[in-house]
């Protein structure tokens, strides 16, 4: 008999503003599985999870582990009731070393001052148990994300977490560290620990959980072994009516060229070459796959592109019109949109409301003004229209948008990016973080764009995701163009992640052929 570990009865969360985000959820987790969570953007996971954690208290119900009710009012209590969570941002002290930040709030002493050899004794004791393969003299700044993850994951093994939550760990991470992260895990789980793991992606969820919960509208709505269920039957449990996992698109007719990239090279603040004099072209009515392992140097070709990286090399230009020393905004006003994978940093305005958010880049514009004054009423039509249209879940068009959850904010920025007729839209990572429902209805939309004439930079380091709806694609490695492939359809991804890897290179001859006019 399974032993259930965790219980959380009918809890109900109601957010200061009045929003019910978990309405009477009941979730129970038996000792030694990985338990997913899933469900559409906002409908209560992140909130559900913070509720365990100590980090929100819900107005009703009960939890109870190991049969025993508790009461957890913070992380610290969370902690000693043997919970750990590793956050989607993660909260580690950059400038501290591994062993430091493992530490950290419980730090060794000798003669009363701080044991670094201790902690560092802690922190190799941690990576040989669990198989966590991290230098605990490395400073957290150094490390790749795959790598801080690993850190976050030490930290709350040492203070005994048996019950550990992953809030969507996979939505930063590369393919190769996503391998590697569920060995890890499923090495946990052998050793007796219990995961709650939280993505939007239906085959990570078929490969590595046991059971699943899912979530709707705040409310618990089913559960199910994993094994017994289909991704189609997932999706539908979540959404509540059939979702089309593949797109359908007809064969691209490419027009003229719009944008056309020539030598770029691009360099760090300390000179490392980070895009090797790379030359390519995307024509209105395509789109133009960008596959590669993150790093590679595909974000700082969009960051050139869009005015928001300088380049040292080279040549862009859209329509002819060179962007160097161009501003950002006069960029977009030559028709460049752009979904950034950054979308804290460049993406929204977190403070201020959905409505601001949507329409910042063209509320100066003419049609939106009176005379002097800005046409209020145009421009709420439009945001909620847009609202409506990409499924932004939010009660009020003023909301800020540090309110909504982590895939809202995604859809805040696509419905802007994607609704300003753009000529050129550069899309980095546009489904990030989104739920099914919603990533159909991104892509959906890309291709609607092509079909009207928009050329489209498709970045992603979702296979499926480049494959499906590039008409033609190139792999980054390294800085350069390691293959172009005139018609997507034709690759396979094992051929693909050769390519990415390094493996595998084709000619300078075939790799030109990228670079039409
Ligand atoms: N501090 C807050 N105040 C008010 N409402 C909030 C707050 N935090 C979250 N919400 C709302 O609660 C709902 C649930 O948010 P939550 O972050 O739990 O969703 P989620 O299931 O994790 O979604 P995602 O998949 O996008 O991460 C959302 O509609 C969100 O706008
Ligand atoms: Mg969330």
């Amino acid at each position: 008999m399974p032993e259930e570990i965790l219980l959380m009865d009918k809890i109900t969360k109601v957010y200061p503003n009045g929003f019910v985000a978990n309405k009477d959820v009941t979730l129970s987790i038996n000792k030694g599985e990985i338990h997913a969570l899933v469900g559409e953007n906002g409908a209560g996971k992140s909130t559900l999870m913070k509720v365990l954690f100590g980090i929100e208290q819900p107005e009703e119900g009960k939890i109870y582990i190991k049969g025993k009710e508790v009461k957890i009012n913070n992380p610290l209590e969370a902690i000693a009731n043997g919970v750990g969570m590793v956050h989607q941002h993660f909260m580690l002290v950059p400038s501290l070393t591994v062993a430091e930040n493992v530490v950290l709030g419980m730090e060794p002493k000798k003669n009363g001052l701080f044991d670094f050899e201790e902690a560092v004794r802690i922190t190799e004791e941690a990576v040989n148990k669990y198989n966590l393969k991290v230098s605990a003299r490395a400073k957290v700044e150094d490390l790749p994300v795959g790598f801080k993850q690993k850190v976050e994951i030490i930290k709350a093994l040492v203070r005994g977490a048996e019950i550990l939550i992953l809030d969507e760990p996979t939505a930063v991470l590369t393919p190769q560290e996503t391998a590697e992260l569920f060995v890890e895990l499923k090495h946990l789980r052998d050793q007796g620990h219990t995961i709650v793991f939280i993505s939007h992606k239906l085959n990570e969820i078929k490969e590595l959980c046991d059971r699943l919960t899912v979530l709707r509208l705040g409310k618990s709505v089913g559960k199910a072994i994993v094994a017994d269920v289909t991704e189609q039957e997932i999706s539908k449990m979540m959404v509540g009516r059939d979702v089309v996992l593949k797109v359908e698109k007809t064969k691209a007719e490419p027009k003229e060229t719009v944008l056309k990239v020539r030598d770029l090279r691009i360099a760090s603040d300390t000179g490392r070459t980070i895009v090797d004099n790379i030359s390519f072209s995307v024509r209105k009515g395509e789109i133009l796959g960008v596959a590669g392992v993150e790093g590679n140097g595909q974000s700082q070709i969009s960051e050139a592109i869009t005015g928001l990286l300088g380049f040292q090399n080279g040549s862009i230009t859209v329509n002819g019109v060179d962007v160097k020393g161009k501003s950002i905004r006069r960029i977009r006003e030559m028709g460049v949109s752009h979904v950034s994978e950054d979308r804290m940093t460049y993406g929204v305005a977190a403070t201020s409301g959905v409505k601001d958010n949507v329409i910042s880049d063209r509320y100066y514009k003419k049609e939106f003004n009176k005379g002097l004054l800005m046409d209020k009423k145009k421009i709420e039509d439009l945001s909620d229209r847009l609202i409506k249209e990409f499924l932004i879940k939010c009660d009020d068009r003023d909301r800020a948008v540090k309110m909504l959850s982590g895939g809202n904010m995604q859809k805040v920025v696509v419905a802007r990016e994607f609704s300003n007729n753009p000529k050129l839209v550069i899309a980095n990572q546009p489904t990030r973080g989104i739920d099914v429902g919603a990533t159909e209805f991104i892509r959906k939309r890309l291709v609607e764009l092509r079909d009207e004439g928009t050329a489209v930079l498709l970045i992603s380091a979702d296979l499926n995701e480049v494959l499906e709806l590039s008409d033609s694609l190139i792999v980054m490695n390294e800085g350069h163009i390691a293959a172009y492939i005139p018609d997507a359809s034709s690759i396979s991804d094992m051929e693909l992640g050769e390519y990415m890897l390094g493996v595998k290179k084709q000619t300078p001859e075939e790799i030109a052929r990228v670079a039409y006019d």
